[in-house]
């Protein structure tokens, strides 16, 4: 059983990374056989500052194992250090149909946002189905946002297998209920490019200040909130506080006379817990300056053993050896 999944260096990564991609990846290396990546050719569709790139891969790298990727136990690399993906990536892309990937949300969203689609854009899911499909992956832990990208692959894995017989494993997508969409600070989904993050590994008056400024309505402390499951603090403490004490702080919202600064101070207070172990990791890590390169760098050498054979089989059945 073979998990995989990438995160692109395309800027800090924030909690609801780590909680819809990061923390089951991280779980799933119980299972064993698990290969995680940095998606920098992908980043390249909304990124183009290359010194920036080269930053946000050392840092999304240190994030990961920080948190716990066992680059002994797992494959670890960084996507350009495999470019086998790219020719799988234009087989692949011989059999993706026009319509399936006008149809793609993420694509769709961001013409939507006036942002002028470049053909890498447009092509971002055959990229990402070489990714998967080029390591036999049997699971993708992802966010909800993602499924329609792992939808995809199965559908391009199934076309190709009927096409030129059975050569790629279809993927399944593993999504948690619960931890599918993170809502950022102002209740939309949490992300990167809307600016409402809590950043996973934040300076504390910077990630204190913005918990502290989230907006909330004018109802007095001691008013009663029936509503009290649907405020962004609670949601996220059930995220980060064992599961008593949020139930706790939702029952005193919902009672009323929990004020909402008292609840943004324990929501800061449990953020700043949580990830404490992982952030005396990370300075540790970031401290060794050549590791986090030493590490990639072997673990690009295991992926291209996998990708190698995987990418035969695949030239074979197309007839191109
Ligand atoms: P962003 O939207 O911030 O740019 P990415 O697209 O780089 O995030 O996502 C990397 C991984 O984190 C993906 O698996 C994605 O589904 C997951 N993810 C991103 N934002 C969230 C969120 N708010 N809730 C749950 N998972 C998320
Ligand atoms: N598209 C994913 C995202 O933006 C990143 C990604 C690229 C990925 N290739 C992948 C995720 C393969 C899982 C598997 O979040």
């Amino acid at each position: 059983m073979r998990t995989l999944t990438g995160i692109q260096p395309s800027g800090t990564l924030h909690i609801g990374n780590y909680f819809g991609a990061m923390q089951p990846a991280i779980q799933a290396q119980k299972r064993g056989d698990c290969y995680y990546f940095i998606a920098d050719y992908h980043s390249m569709t909304s990124l183009t500052d290359a010194g920036e790139r080269r930053k946000n891969t050392r840092e999304v790298a240190l994030d990961w194992l920080a948190c716990g990727l066992d680059p002994e136990t797992s494959v670890f690399w960084k996507q350009s250090d495999v470019p086998e993906v790219c020719e799988l990536s234009w087989i692949l892309g011989t059999l993706a149909p026009m319509g399936l990937l006008e149809r793609a949300h993420s694509y769709k969203d961001k013409v939507a946002k006036g942002i002028s689609p470049n053909f890498g854009l447009f092509a971002y899911p055959v990229l990402m189905a070489a990714d998967i499909l080029l390591f036999d992956s049997n699971r993708v832990p992802v966010g909800k946002d993602q499924k329609q990208h792992v939808e995809m692959t199965r559908d391009i894995a199934i076309k190709f297998n009927q096409t030129y017989g059975e050569t790629l494993v279809v993927p399944e997508e593993e999504i948690r209920e619960g931890v599918a969409t993170v809502p950022g600070l102002d209740g939309q989904k949490m992300s990167k490019s809307y600016g409402n993050v809590v950043e996973l590994f934040g300076d504390e008056k910077a990630v204190r200040k913005r918990i502290m400024s989230i907006v909330m309505d004018s109802r007095t402390p001691d008013e009663p909130k029936p509503d009290a499951d649907r405020n962004i603090a609670i949601q996220l403490l059930k995220l980060l506080a064992p599961a008593d004490v949020a139930a706790d702080f939702e029952n005193r919202l919902r009672a009323g006379g929990l004020g909402y600064g008292d609840l943004k101070k324990a929501l800061f207070a449990h953020y700043w817990e949580f990830f404490a172990e992982f952030r005396a990791k990370r300075a540790v890590l970031a401290a060794d300056p050549g590791y986090v390169d030493a590490v990639l760098a072997k673990g690009a050498e295991r992926a291209r053993a996998t990708a190698a054979t995987v990418l035969q089989r695949t030239r074979r059945a197309c007839g191109l050896v």
